[in-house]
């Protein structure tokens, strides 16, 4: 698992190089690890209408389920800063939503990485199947 943790973290910088950044100048990579061994990558993009940027994180989720992935087991996420990036809440939710409690793996740059499961990232996550239960309740 270490090496495999290694090359997702060495395809996440990869893909940070294609991030498209003309505001923030803020390039993120992430590296999807898929159930039966695929890496499936992504950048950031941004929009001149700021807020239609999507992150690194969902990039790679969007690609992969798009794809046909259904399963996954980790993700790698690195960027231009000197530490760790942690996904943003939005990219969190929607990690969990898509490929459930994988592992997370943030890149240290210079450090070691650090790896954690999802679910300590986002421990009372918005449930779908709760929301269903409830609309059905109502009908
Ligand atoms: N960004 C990501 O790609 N992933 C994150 O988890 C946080 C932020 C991007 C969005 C924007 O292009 C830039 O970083 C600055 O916020």
């Amino acid at each position: 698992m270490q090496n495999t943790l290694r090359s997702l973290i060495q395809a996440a910088r990869r893909a940070k190089r294609r991030a498209h950044v003309p505001y923030s100048k803020f390039h993120v990579g992430a590296a999807l690890l898929t159930a039966d061994g695929k890496i499936v990558i992504g950048c950031n993009v941004e929009s001149s209408s700021y807020g239609l940027t999507i992150c690194a994180e969902r990039t790679a989720i969007f690609k992969a389920v798009s794809d046909g992935e259904k399963r996954f087991k980790a993700i790698a996420i690195t960027s231009d800063g000197s530490g760790t990036t942690p996904p943003c809440g939005a990219c969190r939710q929607v990690l969990w939503d898509l490929a459930g409690n994988i592992t997370v793996v943030l890149d240290g740059n210079s450090r070691e990485p650090v790896v954690m499961k999802l679910e300590t990232l986002l421990p009372i996550p918005f449930e779908e199947k709760r929301f269903t239960r409830r609309r059905k309740e109502r009908s």
